[in-house]
């Protein structure tokens, strides 16, 4: 297991003002910010960032969602990073999301989530790389 996730503040999150909160629960949980940014991503970045999911009915809205404002991305170190961050952001769908967690505090809907996170140490390196270049993540 990896000691490195990458987390995604989505632009619902960031449009209300709740960088800060996430950012607080993310330290509290442990986690050291590695590498992080704010930026907006285009239409056809947001499309690439989630290519993996190109077939779904879904893919068109997540990709307009995921450009329509700013976003911060982060790496995070943690042991077993991947698994403990999905813990602490919560079901996808904050309907089914446990109390404590960042989706239950924050997430709007399934599609409007307030966070990312990576869901195998593999896509945890290709979406960090996807974002940083080797010298921003020390
Ligand atoms: P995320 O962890 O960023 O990875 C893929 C995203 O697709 C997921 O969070 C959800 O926000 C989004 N998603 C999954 N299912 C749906 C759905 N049924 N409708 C809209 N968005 C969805």
């Amino acid at each position: 297991m990896g000691n490195r996730t990458f987390t995604m503040i989505k632009p619902d999150a960031v449009a209300n003002g709740h960088i800060g909160g996430i950012l607080n629960m993310i330290n509290e949980a442990g986690f050291r910010i590695v590498a992080m940014k704010m930026t907006q991503l285009s239409a056809a970045k947001a499309g690439e960032f989630y290519a993996v999911h190109k077939e779904r009915p879904f893919y068109g809205e997540l990709v307009e969602f995921m450009s329509s404002g700013h976003i911060v991305a982060a790496i995070l170190e943690k042991d077993n990073a991947v698994e403990a961050f999905r813990k602490l952001i919560g079901a996808t769908n904050p309907a089914n999301a446990e109390e404590g967690t960042i989706r239950k505090k924050y997430a709007e809907s399934i599609g409007r989530n307030a966070v990312h996170g990576s869901d195998s140490d593999e896509n945890a390196q290709i979406e960090g790389d996807f974002f940083f270049s080797g010298l921003e993540k020390f």
